[in-house]
């Protein structure tokens, strides 16, 4: 029987699941995988009423934890820079670290993997992308053999779980009140809503199937708040629905990095992944598409990936950070303004004739082409929707084009989303 002793840092939600499911699901961790755990330690600067932690040991000071007599410090506090400080001195201390912290490691991962390596310990982060959703070791052990070329999908829970209710004709603002509620959503969304959660997960998972540094470049990174609700029935009309994308791509030693609302055809497998899944599609040479899909936060799904990461550790101990080993390459970051898409516009336009030929030559003369363009219903406000689907062009030129929309004297208003190719 392999066994490891545990110290656990921070004693919040994730932490407490942990624990939990440690104990909760003992049997069958060792029935699975031939494995014993014992949490040692735990540092929490309060109790936390939703969980008892019995006899185990208590510390206030995070810090003490990592200079316990335990195997593995499994860092649940968070944030960045504590989080920094902690997983490097348990590193120096000659303690492998498992985190759920996709902050710590999308801003400092190649330190910590650098100090892991130089210190021979393992530094694992399954659950810091999609909790329980195994997609570290997906792409770091079971693809291995393959070149990846793109990874795309759905990686927040609470952006999915808040579009899939538009989707079903709800408004923004209640939704995400719901998702608050439900425990979906933050009590401060902004991380989620405006794209950075998503665009951090992205940020790791090109490192691993690309070997990419951490952190990488900056690259666009767009949240959903500027989705209407009628977008979602515009967009049906059309075949489309609506999903906050993270892509990582890469083509001709060149790679693409980006974050942000796109339409995606109704058919296609990430388009009815709904509510809080995560979900990932990536391209690969050997066996073509593979998917993923999985809950993508909570205690249990966390929990599960955690402890993945404690099996990994206990069958294999002696070996450095795995991601230390990779050689790390820096590939020309495509800049954002350079890549082509096709474009969904929503214009408000006064109900009057001479209009769409108004818009029609504007786009001409910007040598845009038109796949569709469709007048609905009137709105009630004497302007009409006028719904527009662009042939591909260069985001370069993108805002200025929504910009001459606007300025076009019967156009009230106007956004866009872009349109991911198949
Ligand atoms: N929640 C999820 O579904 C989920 C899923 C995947 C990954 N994660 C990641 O898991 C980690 C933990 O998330 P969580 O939801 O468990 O957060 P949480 O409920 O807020 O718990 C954080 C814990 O860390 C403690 N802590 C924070 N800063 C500290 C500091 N400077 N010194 C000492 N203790 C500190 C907090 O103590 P106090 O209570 O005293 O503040 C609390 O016990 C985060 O990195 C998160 O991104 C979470």
């Amino acid at each position: 029987m392999k066994s490891l002793n545990i110290g656990i840092c921070g004693w919040g939600n994730v932490a407490t699941g942990m624990f939990k499911a440690l104990n909760d699901n003992a049997d069958a961790i060792k029935l699975n995988s031939g494995c014993s755990f014992e949490v040692k330690v735990i540092g929490a600067r309060r109790d936390n009423p939703k969980c008892n932690p019995g006899d185990t040991k208590i510390l206030r000071d995070i810090f003490e934890v990592v200079d316990c007599d335990v195997d593995v410090i499994v860092e649940l506090i968070g944030g960045v820079d504590v989080a920094r400080e902690l997983i490097l001195k348990a590193i120096s201390n000659k303690k492998h670290v498992i985190t759920a912290n996709k902050a710590v490691i999308f801003h400092h991962g190649d330190e910590i993997f650098n100090a892991a390596n130089k210190n021979g310990v393992k530094v694992l982060f399954e659950a810091a992308v999609c909790a329980g959703t195994p997609i570290i070791k997906l792409l770091s052990e079971e693809l291995a053999a393959n070149n990846i070329s793109k990874i795309s999908g759905m990686l927040n829970g609470t952006s999915n779980f808040i579009l899939s209710n538009m989707e079903e004709g709800s408004e923004f603002k209640p939704t995400l009140e719901l998702a608050q509620k439900e425990g979906y959503a933050e009590p401060d969304p902004a991380f989620d809503i405006e794209g950075m959660d998503a665009a951090h997960k992205i940020g790791i998972l090109s490192s691993i199937a690309f070997g990419t540094p951490l952190p990488p470049e900056d690259f666009y990174i767009e949240g959903i708040t500027s989705i209407e609700k009628s977008d979602f029935t515009y967009a049906s009309d059309m075949g489309y629905t609506i999903k906050h994308l993270a892509v990582a791509k890469l083509e001709n030693e060149s790679l693409e990095l980006r974050a942000h609302p796109a339409l995606i055809r109704k058919s296609s497998h990430l388009a009815n992944l709904t509510g809080v899944r995560n979900g990932m599609e990536i391209d690969t040479d050997l066996i073509g598409k593979i998917h993923i899909a999985g809950s993508g936060a909570g205690q249990e799904s966390t929990a599960s990936g955690l402890i993945s990461d404690l099996v990994h550790l206990s069958n294999c101990p002696d070996v450095s950070s795995d991601e230390s080993q990779k050689v790390k390459t820096t590939y020309k970051l495509n800049n954002f303004n350079d890549l082509v898409f096709q474009y969904y516009f929503y214009l408000e336009a006064e109900d009057k004739p001479g209009v769409m030929a108004s818009i029609t030559s504007m786009l001409a003369s910007k040598k845009v082409g038109i796949e569709s363009i469709v007048q609905k219903e009137d709105h009630g406000k004497n302007s009409v929707p006028i719904i527009l689907i662009t042939d591909p062009f260069k985001e370069h030129d993108h805002a200025e084009l929504q910009k001459e929309l606007l300025e076009l004297d019967s156009v009230k208003a106007v956004r866009s989303i872009r349109i991911e190719a198949e």
